[in-house]
């Protein structure tokens, strides 16, 4: 599996619900090219933040909730972890971990990647991501050159892998 985020300088991921910013150069130019065509998981407060709750077109949307009641057309819904085990261990495909917070912190043990559009800025956050630079089990295997986005703000992607045997 592999995690994939956009963080703020103090690993902020959302505020009030919301995202702390839209960037459309992170959204296209990252999100969508690694994500598509591949399987996506994520919690049922993600999908609250999409358009229209509308699905992430071109992959396999698979959402996590308690509820037992929850339906969404197209989608794939599990109510634990033990429920996602066994419907992914059915996929053959790349799995990326979307969001949100509670989310990401259930599933990065079993990630094995993270792909963090890494943000020059601080925003008002309530939501976080794992701070990876202090993770002994994670390392900074790469960055991708800085990127100006149109939302006036400065961002990289940083590729994390975890360490094998920590
Ligand atoms: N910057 C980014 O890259 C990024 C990406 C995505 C989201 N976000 C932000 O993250 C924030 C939302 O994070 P969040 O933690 O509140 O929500 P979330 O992780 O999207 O969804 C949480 C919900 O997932 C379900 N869930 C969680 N663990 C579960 C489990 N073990 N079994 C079954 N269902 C489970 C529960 O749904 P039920 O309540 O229905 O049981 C829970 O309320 C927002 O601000 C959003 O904008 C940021």
């Amino acid at each position: 599996m592999i995690a994939i985020a956009a963080v703020d300088m103090n690993w902020g991921i959302g505020y009030a619900g919301e995202l702390l910013v839209s960037l459309p150069e992170d959204q296209k130019g990252v999100f969508r090219k690694y994500t598509s065509g591949h399987t996506v998981v994520y919690g049922r407060k993600t999908l609250k933040t999409y358009k229209d709750e509308r699905l992430l077109p071109n992959r396999i949307n698979v959402i996590l909730t308690h509820d037992e009641t929850f339906e969404k057309e197209g989608a794939v819904i599990c109510h634990s972890v033990e429920e996602l085990d066994e419907y992914l261990a059915t996929v053959n495909d790349e799995v990326y971990v979307i969001g949100g917070e509670s989310t990401y912190k259930l599933l990065l043990d079993r990630c094995d990647k993270a792909i963090i559009t890494y943000i020059e800025y601080e925003y008002m956050a309530d939501a976080f991501f794992p701070n990876l630079d202090e993770r002994l089990d994670w390392r900074l295997e790469s960055e991708e050159p800085a990127i100006e986005s149109i939302a006036g703000v400065t961002f990289c992607v940083r590729h994390y892998e975890r360490i094998k045997g920590v």
